[in-house]
C-alpha cells in the first residue's frame, strides 16, 4: 500500500524566536513509518519539527506550522491508500505574528489565538476509497471523546489515546490505546512499545484492504 503518515507537532509562531507547541516527539507517527517501511509499504512520512531520524526507506517532508502540514497532506493525499494522522497538530495560533522579538516590557499581556484548519475535516470530502486512521489524544471520558472524534471527522479507524499516564502518549516509548472501529468494534490493547502498537495499527490497516 502507499501509506501516508503524519508525525510530531506543528509549531504555531508568535514572534521569531517564540511559538506555541506541545510535547509530542514524533516516537508514535515514526514507530508506523518504521514498522509499514519494514512491511514494504511505500511510505510517506510528514513530519512536524522532531529530534528523530526518518527511518529506512521512507521519504519524509519536514513542515513547521498546521497550514504546513495541511498543504502537504493535501499534495500528497492523491497518491495515497491511506493516510495516519499520528501529529499533534496545534488547534490554535497566535492571530498575528509579530515581525521583530516582542520586548519584555511592551509586549502585550494577552495573546490573541484563532483556530487553525482541522486537517482530517478538510480532507474529509476528498477520501474516495482512501483508509483514513486518526489519533485522539485525551486525558479524561477518552471512549466518549474518541467517538465523537471518529464521526465528527470521518475516519475508518481512531487509535483512542489516554495521554494522562505516565508511561503512554506524549515523550515516552511505550502507549496504551483502544482501537475504535466506525462500523463499532472496539479492541482495547494492553500497554506495549511504540513499535508494537504501530504493529497492531498495521495489522488492522492490511486486513482493512482485504474487506
Ligand atoms: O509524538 P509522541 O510523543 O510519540 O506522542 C504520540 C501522540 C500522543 C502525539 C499520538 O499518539 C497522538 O495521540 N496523536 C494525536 C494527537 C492529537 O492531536 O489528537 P487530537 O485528539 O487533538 O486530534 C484528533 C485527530 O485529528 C488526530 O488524528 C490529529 O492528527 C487530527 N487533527 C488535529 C488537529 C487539527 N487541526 N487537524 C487534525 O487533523
Amino acid at each position: 500500500m502507499r501509506i501516508l503518515i503524519t508525525a510530531g507537532p506543528t509549531r504555531e509562531m508568535i514572534d521569531p524566536v517564540r511559538f506555541l507547541s506541545n510535547r509530542s516527539s514524533g516516537k508514535m507517527g515514526y514507530a508506523l513509518a518504521r514498522v509499514a517501511a519494514r512491511r514494504g509499504h511505500v511510505v510517506t512520512l510528514i513530519s512536524g519539527p522532531v529530534a528523530l531520524r526518518p527511518p529506512p526507506k521512507v521519504s519524509l517532508v519536514a513542515v513547521m506550522t498546521a497550514d504546513e502540514m495541511l498543504s502537504a497532506v493535501k499534495r500528497y493525499l492523491s497518491r495515497c491508500d491511506a493516510l495516519i494522522m499520528a501529529a499533534a497538530v496545534a488547534d490554535w495560533r497566535p492571530r498575528r505574528v509579530r515581525a521583530q522579538k516582542i520586548k519584555k516590557t511592551t509586549g502585550p499581556k494577552v495573546l490573541r489565538l484563532e483556530p487553525t484548519a482541522d486537517i482530517l475535516k478538510t480532507l474529509r470530502t476528498k477520501k474516495g476509497r482512501r483508509v483514513f486512521i486518526g489519533f485522539a489524544a485525551e486525558t479524561e471520558r477518552m471512549l466518549v471523546r474518541a467517538r465523537r472524534k471518529l464521526a465528527e471527522k470521518g475516519l475508518d479507524l481512531i487509535v483512542a489515546n489516554d495521554v494522562s499516564r505516565p508511561d503512554a502518549g506524549f515523550e515516552v516509548d511505550t502507549n496504551q490505546v483502544t482501537l475504535m472501529e466506525a462500523s463499532g468494534g472496539v479492541r482495547v490493547l494492553p500497554l506495549m512499545t511504540k513499535m508494537k502498537v504501530a504493529a497492531r495499527i498495521l495489522d488492522w490497516l492490511e486486513a482493512s484492504e482485504r474487506r
